[in-house]
């Protein structure tokens, strides 16, 4: 081991070059003329894979590749079946824009201090890349790795994992596993060290109300007739009350109350209110009364319009009614809540409440259902134990808000849990401009890889 380690600090410089040759694709999944850059940088990551001695595969799906590599398996077979764990990551970035509240181009990487700042540093192209060159210390160094494992990298992660669900389907053999880990999720600070042990669900939905057959002149016609943007104003105004609760009729009805204990654990968190209002810009905090922000964030369900749409949006004034307008809304969802019942209660709710004047029509887009696994057995255990030792601290239990859809079907295709083990800083700005990977984190990250499959195999 102390080979693996060795080599990872001695190879640090480099492996902030090759992460910045990767950052430099702007793999948007949601972007179709990104389309030919998501492949490139598919491609450059099988590249890589093989050039550190994985076993490597560009593998078609219906919608973008998924990139397969495999540690080459000992020849010897050993009378008692190795242990086989599942790396799972994403090369796909959220959008860039706004484009111009980037300090620096979001696909030209820069490293300030110990940041590297670039769409994708900490989502995800940093985290699974930080288990890659642990990998890679192994192989390098003639090192034994004491089980198998198997990176899984998809390309459609931040627009719902369509295609990868199918492909585990397809492909359950191959990929038969005793867990997978994730490194995609947050830690509070480099002291403190985390296993997520809870994702939100996620429910996504666009809302169109439609109105005249065409824009109209607000002078000639307005008075007379209904405006499709006040109309889906006032109906989203109604969806929730002062106390930041949903009024959607049923929407709790399949929550699973925090426990006491948990609370109890989640208090234990380092969190300071000012600064963390200070760090959003806002002047006051908003949410749910009853709860903690903490609990707010990663243990209660919410609604947020993600998107809103109507009208004219250029330059100076222009005077119409709209002839529609429409809102993206994402739900997030806490255990034990449905995305597709969710999608049901809220679609009725506003049916109802849509006013005759008006046209409603609600489309469903992507969901992904809550996960909660307890961390008390015997492999959350040992991931506490390479956390402790590669972050020189005690790790703590987390919940947190994001949502990774696709760690409920690795449970119901392979029926294996997930060892989330994030690497990203609150500050990190995912999904937000200036988004950027703390290179004190990846560092640590590389140990904590390298020690865990010592700390999974001895389990
Ligand atoms: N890495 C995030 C998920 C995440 C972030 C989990 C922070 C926990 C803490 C992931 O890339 C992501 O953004 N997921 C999307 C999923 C959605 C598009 C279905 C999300 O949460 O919005
Ligand atoms: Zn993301």
């Amino acid at each position: 081991m102390q080979n693996v380690l060795a080599y990872l600090g001695e190879n640090e410089p480099r492996f902030v070059r090759e992460l910045c040759d990767y950052l430099r694709f702007p793999s948007v999944s949601a972007q179709s003329h990104h389309r030919s850059e998501v492949e490139a940088a598919a491609r450059w990551l099988v590249d890589h894979c093989q050039s550190i001695g994985l076993d490597a595969q560009l593998r078609p799906t219906d919608g973008n590749p998924v990139v397969v590599a495999q540690t080459p398996r000992p020849a010897s077979a050993s009378s008692h079946r190795r242990r086989h764990f599942l790396l799972y990551g994403h090369y796909d970035v959220q959008p860039a824009e706004p484009l111009d509240l980037w300090k620096s181009p979001p696909f030209e990487p820069r490293i300030e201090g110990r940041s590297l700042f670039a769409r994708g540093a900490c989502d995800n192209k940093g985290q699974h890349f930080a288990h890659l060159k642990a990998v890679e210390a192994y192989l390098k160094t003639n090192t034994e790795l004491p089980c198998d494992l198997t990176f899984v990298v998809e390309g459609e992660e931040e627009v719902g994992s369509k295609s990868l669900a199918p492909f585990l389907r397809k492909n359950r053999n191959e990929l038969r596993c005793d867990a997978t880990v994730i490194s995609d999720t947050g830690i509070p600070d480099l002291k403190h060290p985390a296993l997520t042990y809870a994702l939100r669900g996620i429910c996504a939905m666009e809302v169109k109300v439609h109105g005249p057959s065409r824009d109209l002149h607000s002078g000639i016609c307005g008075g007379s007739v209904d405006n499709p943007a006040l109309a889906l104003c006032q109906l989203l105004a109604r969806l929730r009350d002062k106390n930041g609760r949903i009024t959607i009729p049923g929407f709790y009805d399949d929550v699973i109350p925090l426990s006491a204990y948990e609370r109890k654990q989640l208090a234990r968190i380092p969190f300071n209110e000012a600064a963390y209002r200070k760090f959003l810009g806002v002047p006051k905090l908003f949410g749910e009364r009853g709860y903690t922000p903490q609990e707010q964030r990663t243990a209660r369900p919410t609604i947020e319009i993600n998107g809103l749409t109507s009208g004219y949006q250029g330059e100076g004034s222009k005077t119409i009614i709209p002839a529609w307008a429409s809102a993206k809304l994402t739900f997030r969802l806490v255990p034990n809540q449905k995305p597709q019942r969710i999608h049901k209660v809220v679609a009725k709710h506003l049916k109802r409440l849509c006013p005759p004047t008006v046209r409603i029509t609600i489309e469903g887009g992507h969901g992904g259902e809550p996960y909660l696994v307890p961390p008390t057995g015997p492999l959350a255990q040992a991931a506490l134990r390479s956390l402790k030792s590669a972050f020189g601290c005690e790790p703590v239990l987390l919940r947190e808000g994001g949502s990774i859809p696709i760690i409920s079907d690795f449970k119901k295709i392979l029926g294996v849990d997930a060892l989330m083990l994030g690497l990203a800083l609150p500050d990190d700005n995912p999904h937000s401009p200036n988004e950027k990977f703390s290179l004190d984190a990846f560092a640590k990250g590389m140990r904590m890889s390298a020690l865990l499959w010592q700390e999974l195999a001895s389990t």
